[in-house]
């Protein structure tokens, strides 16, 4: 994989550059970074605070996948980049994930991935556009973490980016070549243990239960009440529930 990294002082949000040059046709490994956004946004709408300090980018794949693989891409991100975290922190035993892609640092969110798309005519996955925000040097106070808190070395962002590119290029090879079954594997290692409580907010509905595990296109298993296995493909994770 080339990246071609294109770097903006500042920005609205990556995101949507990204997604205008998508749509213009550019090539697999487009990459623009910001060192700040004005208009970053998260998931389900949300906006994505980006002062300077942080890691902002977005990067362009053109899998051609079935459009049910797609969130695979956001799951095998999450666990590239909490590689990449753990090469830069002292001891990564705090590092986790939470379905379907925060990376978190002792419970708290330190990055986050967010997917853009466009399928084509044949329902196949023409382009992703894979934005993902770290907090380095700071984070939204209570609910956030920040690497610096976590590392005895100061972590300069664009080496940050590098390693994290590297480690994105080598798991979408992987998923390539070798398919999402050892990547599972993986996220599961990072992420919630079997029969963990956890609530799902999906729109205006809730559930309750236990984690049961992934099925096989990365969508989330929860053990309800009773004891029914539900099949989530959207929504809200919340871990703090006894
Ligand atoms: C989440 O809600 O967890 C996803 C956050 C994604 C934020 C990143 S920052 C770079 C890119 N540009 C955006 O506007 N959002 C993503």
């Amino acid at each position: 994989m080339d990246w071609h990294i294109d770097v903006h002082e500042s920005a609205g949000s990556t995101q949507n550059l990204l997604k205008d040059l998508a749509e213009g046709g550019a090539p697999e490994g487009t990459v623009i970074q910001a060192l700040e956004q004005s208009g970053g946004r998260g998931r389900h709408g949300r906006s994505w605070i980006s002062p300077r300090g942080n890691l902002y980018m977005s990067l362009l794949l053109r899998p051609g996948c079935a459009v049910n693989l797609a969130g695979q891409v956001s799951l095998f991100t999450a666990v590239a980049l909490a590689k990449t975290i753990g090469e830069f922190i002292e001891d990564d035993k705090s590092l986790t994930l939470k379905w379907p892609n925060d990376i978190l640092l002792a419970g708290k969110k330190c990055g986050g991935i967010l997917l853009d798309s466009d399928i084509d005519t044949r329902g196949r996955v023409s382009w992703l556009a894979v934005g993902t925000g770290i907090n380095i040097e700071s984070a939204p106070q209570q609910i956030g973490a920040c690497l610096k808190d976590y590392a005895s070395n100061a972590i300069k962002i664009d080496e940050f980016r590098d390693a994290a590119l590297a480690q994105v290029a080598k798991y979408y090879n992987q998923w390539k070549n070798a398919g999402f079954d050892a990547i599972k594997q993986e996220w599961l290692t990072l992420a919630h243990k079997p029969g963990q409580p956890m609530s799902v907010k999906i729109g205006t509905q809730e559930l309750s239960g236990t984690f049961y595990g992934l099925d096989e296109t990365g969508n989330l298993l929860l053990q309800d009440k009773d004891n029914k296995i539900q099949t989530i493909s959207s929504g809200d994770v919340y871990t703090d529930v006894g």
